[in-house]
């Protein structure tokens, strides 16, 4: 073992043994003896370091994957032996991970610890439901539980850093990327962050199933123009602080450890250089003490971005912004040694970041052990564990959205009754595996996924089920078209599981149109002229367009893709012995045209009036989405009715309570999310037509009631006022509660006063 670290860690070892006595011993100084420790643990490291290895501390690199398994290229390799490469990413297994570890800790100088990260972002193996599915939950216990359980399985299996929560507001279907996230509202999407950072990171980062979370993409990604990847962002600072920026200052509030830029630029500077970004708001106003690492290639990519002339100027640019580590441009590495000599980078500056890494290392606990993340034993108990299949397998139930349940005689068409003799199953989607894991499933078993068919066969084993895949996601087989229309001519029931694969969402994958990707409509449409019993099944990463379905179709159940459970996820569904639960949390448009389009807009001095010309609407389609937010159908019927408010005026410092009754009026017993909307009537800048302020998920047995309290306070009611100040004006509020944003029962109050400008 090297010679150095393997003093240190004797020394680390020894304190460590006092510490854990004295843990809670605080010096003069008020910092406690472990943090003393660490310190200078550090300090004495960063002494010994030369500025190539400081240099390498902030370099982060990619392993490839090969079909025989994880790969690192010679090059790299290299880099790391000679201490320029600090850290890795995409290097997951036990034995692979080992390999590479080793050689940081015994063949380099210093014997510094290797970072594995990895993109954990719906689960390691086991694959949980995308997460804009999971949004659609609108469960935070089980969001953070599922961040949990994944953690704990890249964790066995090598990994300590997750690329994730991605925590970018979207209201544009058209880009990919919406699959990562959690939809279109500021609100949910900052506490579904925070639960993810929670589940993630865990209670205390020495625990060695808890792996870092990196918050991203920092900033405003979700807003890329005309919805296409990697496009320009360009907003007020307005909308950027109260749309974009809060749920990333959630995440960051809950304790995320690391933040990720974006790769678009915001008012003209590409997120990596923006020091606005990540030193005057990031560190400055929010006090972030973690450290940044790029997106993949991003520092290099401002040269592109027509900012600076060269590679070197790009590495001066965010490392002086405020971007402690590059992740796998090399430009650190190759210049940063050299701008410090030249004086453009602060030699104490560069500390500062090395110390910033190096500090994660230690929390983690890699200096004490860099092997503790590496035991083969956990690694196998820990996969695919029952634990986690149940998790992932309740997550998928949860995320199911029924968008539409007609009566056909005189029930609505499903639940199926489990009788049924005959089923016609049909799509490029009813036996699959591999696109049902969604986009960045990354190490995703799909051999271990339940498809559609296979659930089906489980739950109602007695049916005959006729499978045909139709169609393909491009092109079609006339052949293969009219074996499926035969198909389904002969069985009593038709389901067809129709929507996208799993590379038509996620990165680099905007789409023009929105609708069922290839022939797979005209595919539907054959069908649906035989006039069967048909119950559509859509997946997708995104909000579809599907109003000729929504017009055409009985039954349509919207399924995402929901992962390894997601076929038992479904038949329960279909069979009643799952109720769905689901809320949309991004609004499906009729068509692209009206797009972006998202529930929380603002007014415009026209409003819509379909008797005035001359008003805010198209000529050609409704301004009302297909599918608004919030909307989710149950097998259950609730009824909302009683709203009161417990004052007709909120002064500072008090809670004004608003309540309704939720009754179940069917026999059936069912899950609703009861949403709360508020709108500000008169402010000092125009404000949105309603927006969420709170939301609450009860079960009611059939016929049960319920009487649901939310509760608001003066903080809840503030915005960045026209001279940019973020409060509350006093004035007329409405609230709205109900099962979508299309909330029925109303409500108003008055805000008396404004603590903030007496
Ligand atoms: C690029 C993606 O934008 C980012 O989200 C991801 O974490 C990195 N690549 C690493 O894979």
């Amino acid at each position: 073992m090297n010679k150095t670290i393997y003093d240190l860690r004797k020394l680390i070892l020894l304190s460590l043994a006092i510490g854990s006595v004295f843990w809670q011993c605080t010096s003069s100084e008020g910092k406690d003896v472990w943090q003393l420790e660490m310190d200078a643990f550090i300090n004495d490291l960063l002494g010994k370091m030369t500025l190539e290895e400081k240099a390498g501390q902030l370099t982060l690199y990619t392993s490839g994957w090969t079909v025989t398994g994880p790969e690192l290229r010679e090059d790299y390799k290299e880099e790391m032996v000679a201490g320029r490469a600090g850290n890795l990413f995409n290097a997951h297994t036990v034995s692979y991970a080992r390999e590479l570890q080793r050689i940081a800790v015994e063949e380099t100088r210093l014997g510094i610890p290797l970072l594995f990260g990895l993109d954990v972002i719906h689960g390691y193996k086991t694959t949980f439901p995308i997460p804009l599915a999971e949004s659609c939950s609108w469960d935070l216990e089980l969001i953070e539980n599922s961040a949990r359980l994944s953690a704990k399985e890249a964790a066995s299996a090598g990994i300590n850093w997750t690329f994730n929560p991605m925590v970018d507001v979207a209201r544009d279907p058209r880009w990919g990327r919406v699959a990562e996230g959690a939809g279109e509202d500021t609100y949910l999407t900052s506490l579904i962050g925070v639960a993810k950072v929670r589940g993630y990171q865990g209670a205390d980062l020495a625990d060695p199933t808890t792996i870092l979370a990196c918050v991203k993409h920092f900033a405003a990604y979700g807003a890329a123009q005309a919805g296409r990847d990697y496009h320009t962002v360009d907003m007020s600072d307005r909308v950027l602080r109260e749309t974009y920026l809060p749920p990333y200052k959630a995440a960051l509030d809950a304790g995320a450890t690391t933040f990720m830029t974006s790769f678009n630029e915001l008012d003209g500077i590409p997120a990596s250089g923006n020091r606005y970004l990540m030193t005057d708001i990031l560190r400055g106003e929010w006090g972030f003490k973690g450290f940044v690492v790029t997106d993949y290639t991003a520092i290099n990519e401002m040269v592109a971005h027509g900012v600076v002339a060269n590679e070197k100027e790009a590495a001066e640019l965010a490392f002086n912004a405020g971007v402690e580590m590059d992740m796998q441009g090399g430009l650190y590495s190759k210049y940063l040694p050299d701008l410090v000599a030249e004086g453009k980078v602060e030699r104490k500056r560069l500390d500062d970041a090395v110390r910033k890494i190096l500090k994660m290392k230690y929390k983690l606990g890699l200096f004490q052990d860099p092997y503790r993340y590496l035991s083969e034993e956990r690694e196998t108990s820990t996969l695919h564990s029952d634990e986690l299949m149940q998790a992932v397998l309740e997550s998928a139930r949860e995320s199911i959205v029924l968008l539409k349940n007609e009566r056909v005689g005189s029930k609505p068409l499903l639940p199926i009754s489990k009788e049924v003799k005959s089923i016609a199953l049909i799509g490029p989607l009813a036996d699959n595996q591999k696109d049902l894991l969604g986009t960045w499933h990354v190490a995703g078993d799909a051999s271990k996924v339940v498809t559609v068919k296979q659930g089906i066969e489980q739950l109602v084993p007695q049916a005959k089920i006729q499978y045909a895949e139709g169609v393909g996601f491009t092109g079609k087989d006339q052949k293969k078209m009219e074996k499926a229309v035969e198909v389904a001519r002969k069985s009593e029931v038709v389901i067809m599981v129709l929507g996208e694969n799993y590379q038509q969402s996620g990165e680099a994958a905007s789409r023009s149109a929105l609708g069922l990707p290839g022939h797979q409509q005209g595919l539907l449409k054959a069908i649906q002229a035989l006039g069967k019993p048909l119950i559509l099944l859509t997946m997708s990463g995104r909000p579809l367009t599907l109003s000729w379905e929504q017009a055409n179709i009985p039954a349509i159940l919207h399924c995402w893709h929901l992962g390894t459970m997601a076929g038992q996820a479904i038949a329960e569904t279909l069979f009643g012995d799952n109720n769905p639960s689901g809320k949309l949390t991004m609004t499906f448009p009729r068509n692209v045209g009206q797009v972006p389009i998202y529930y929380n807009m603002k007014n415009t001095g026209r409003p819509f009036d379909d008797k005035n010309k001359y008003t805010s609407k198209y000529i050609d389609v409704s301004n009302e989405p297909l599918y608004v937010f919030g909307h989710g159908l149950s097998y259950a019927e609730f009824e909302y009715s009683d709203l009161t408010l417990s004052n007709s005026e909120l002064t500072a410092g008090s809670t004004i309570e608003i309540s309704a009754n939720v009754r179940n009026s069917s026999q059936v017993p069912g899950e609703e999310i009861v949403q709360l909307y508020l709108c500000d009537v008169v402010g000092s800048v125009t404000r949105p037509v309603k927006e969420l302020r709170g939301f609450r998920k009860i079960k009611l047995a059939g016929g049960e009631k319920k009487r649901v309290t939310f509760g608001l306070k003066e903080n809840d009611l503030r915005f960045y006022t026209r001279s940019m100040e973020f409060r509350a004006e006093p004035g007329k509020f409405k609230v709205f509660v109900g099962s979508s944003s299309n909330a029925e029962l109303k409500g108003e109050f008055v805000l008396t006063s404004d603590p903030l400008n007496e």
